[in-house]
């Protein structure tokens, strides 16, 4: 059993990361600033810090500022690995996206831009990081629903994904706490992916059909590779099984 932190832990994939790792025996603090915790102002991390051995950043901050973006997830990255480092946290996992690192990506798009800030401030911080890098969760088409709504239209984004069950992603990344900073597929960089690739658009209008009759999907072309494809998993890719149909006929 380790001490983890898992700073987002009140989010979406925080709180599921924190119910997964406990039930996986660990000893588990849910911070963010609801809890005191303040990763933008630097309140509260020293001490929540202290005694972990793991620190994994869930955080989040949506925007489309590339300015915001890499002032919030780089600027928080740097603090946290230099509070981690001091209190002698001995691994630090980053859950990221894939291809946020991708030069062509980030520079499409204002968010991706700030992820890489990310990675790049736990790359150069002074506790071994593991990058937990998965495709769009399938809850994303629900969040766009909500996200890119005016009226009864949610205006979605023609893109590629091959998203992935957000459970996956919460066990992807209790097993990246659990294989430790040095240990196999877990030392540097892992990502993961679901089976399928589907249209951004096309999920979001299968979950309004199934959960919002009353919104209207409308699709936008993406004229620029970087953004239409840019998201699709390339390179080394754990692959979870489960399907966008089965997430989207469970409860
Ligand atoms: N959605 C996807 O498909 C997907 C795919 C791959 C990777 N990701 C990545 O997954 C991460 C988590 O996303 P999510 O959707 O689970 O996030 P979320 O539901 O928006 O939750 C964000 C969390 O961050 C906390 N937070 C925000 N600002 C903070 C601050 N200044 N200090 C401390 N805590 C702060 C929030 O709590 P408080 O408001 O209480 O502070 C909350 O717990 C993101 O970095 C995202 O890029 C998402």
């Amino acid at each position: 059993m380790s001490r983890v932190v898992v700073l987002g832990g009140t989010g979406e994939m925080g709180t599921a990361l924190t119910q997964v790792l406990r039930g996986r025996g660990h000893d588990v603090v849910a911070a963010s600033r609801a809890t005191g915790v303040d990763a933008t102002t630097g309140a509260g991390l020293d001490g929540v810090l202290s005694g972990a051995d793991t620190v994994v950043d869930c955080l989040n901050h949506v925007t489309v500022s590339r300015r915001t973006a890499v002032s919030f997830f780089g600027g928080a990255a740097g603090r946290v690995a230099a509070a981690a480092g001091s209190a002698g946290v001995s691994h630090v996992v980053c859950l990221s996206i894939v291809n946020a690192a991708d030069p062509r990506v980030r520079r499409a798009m204002g968010y991706y831009a700030g992820k890489a800030a990310q990675e790049d401030a736990y790359r150069s911080g002074p506790v071994p990081v593991t990058l937990a890098r998965t495709t769009a969760w399938f809850s994303l088409a629900e969040t766009f629903l909500g996200q890119l709504r005016v009226g009864p239209v949610a205006l979605v984004p023609g893109m590629r994904l091959q998203p992935v069950h957000p459970a996956a992603a919460a066990d992807f990344l209790a097993d990246a706490v659990e294989a430790g900073p040095g240990g196999g597929r877990a030392a540097g960089e892992r990502q993961l992916a679901g089976p399928e690739e589907h249209d951004a658009a096309a999920m979001a209008r299968a979950v309004a059909r199934a959960r919002h009759p009353g919104v209207k999907v409308v699709r936008l072309p993406l004229p620029v590779a970087a953004l239409r494809e840019g998201l699709l998993p390339r390179g080394d890719v754990e692959v979870d099984p489960r399907r966008f149909a089965d997430w989207l006929s469970e409860a």
